[in-house]
């Protein structure tokens, strides 16, 4: 049967959105009750689904989740994974995976990090993780990266099949937290020490000055695409603080 976006009440719920508030809500966790997201003010998370629980690719990603779990927290950030299993289920195979699963050469490896139980997939449905194209029964591997005021600011989704690219998802976070930081963007395949992009001038004068060379450290090829050098150390001091 086809799963409509609905709640069990029958509300629908539109796709959170890039911008939008984080959908709150309450929830049993492998650590305890939740109130998302307000137990998270002050820090970024990054809440995650996953299908299913006791499956491989799912397994290869909790092993790393929780690997680089201190990497994350060094960038002020907390992580929530979510699958539409029921808690039991969860402890089962978190304590599996720590006696018995190792996966490149990381093993023995405890989740410490809560890990939603949704049975009636009320969240899952409240933050568009059932894609029924995907599958009617089991959430997508989608990543929401939450802002410390609460504020979707990436969502990324990956289909069943594949596994996360961790690198990728401490890109976005330090991606996003220089931008914060230093009022700037970052092009494609931006990496901490590359060059940052200016924003567009707000005005003729400004945009003048910075093609005339004028404007300290930037680099203009036309009006709308100006550079600067942002060495890798700030941004790094930066992240810290
Ligand atoms: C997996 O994690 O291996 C998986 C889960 C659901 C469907 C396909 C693969």
């Amino acid at each position: 049967m086809e799963q409509k976006n609905t709640s069990t009440s029958g509300e629908y719920f539109a796709m959170p959105r890039i911008g939008d508030d984080a959908p709150s809500f309450k929830a049993i966790t492998t650590q305890g009750d939740i109130n998302f997201p307000q137990d998270y003010k002050g820090k970024w998370v990054i809440l995650f689904s996953h299908p299913a629980d006791f499956t491989p690719v799912c397994t290869s990603e909790f092993i790393t989740f929780a690997s680089q779990e201190d990497e994350f927290k060094a960038l002020n950030c907390q992580l929530v994974g979510l699958s539409v299993d029921g808690l039991y289920s969860h402890i089962a195979w978190l304590r599996t995976i720590k006696e018995k699963i190792d996966y490149k050469g990381m093993k023995n490896v405890e989740v410490n990090f809560p890990l939603i139980e949704d049975i009636t997939m009320e969240v899952a449905k409240r933050y568009g993780m059932i894609q029924p194209g995907e599958s009617n029964t089991k959430a997508v591997r989608a990543v929401f990266v939450i802002d410390p005021k609460g504020k979707i600011r990436t969502i990324i989704y990956y289909p069943l099949s594949m596994g996360r690219n961790f690198d990728e998802l401490k890109r976005v976070l330090i991606a996003l937290q220089t931008a914060d930081n230093f009022s700037i963007a970052t092009p494609a395949d931006w990496r901490p020490g590359d060059d940052v992009i200016v924003p567009t001038a707000g005005s003729c004068g400004t945009a003048k000055n910075r093609m005339e060379g004028k404007e300290a450290g930037v680099t203009c090829k036309d009006w709308f695409f100006c550079t600067k050098k942002l060495p890798k150390e700030k941004v790094m001091e930066a992240l810290k603080k």
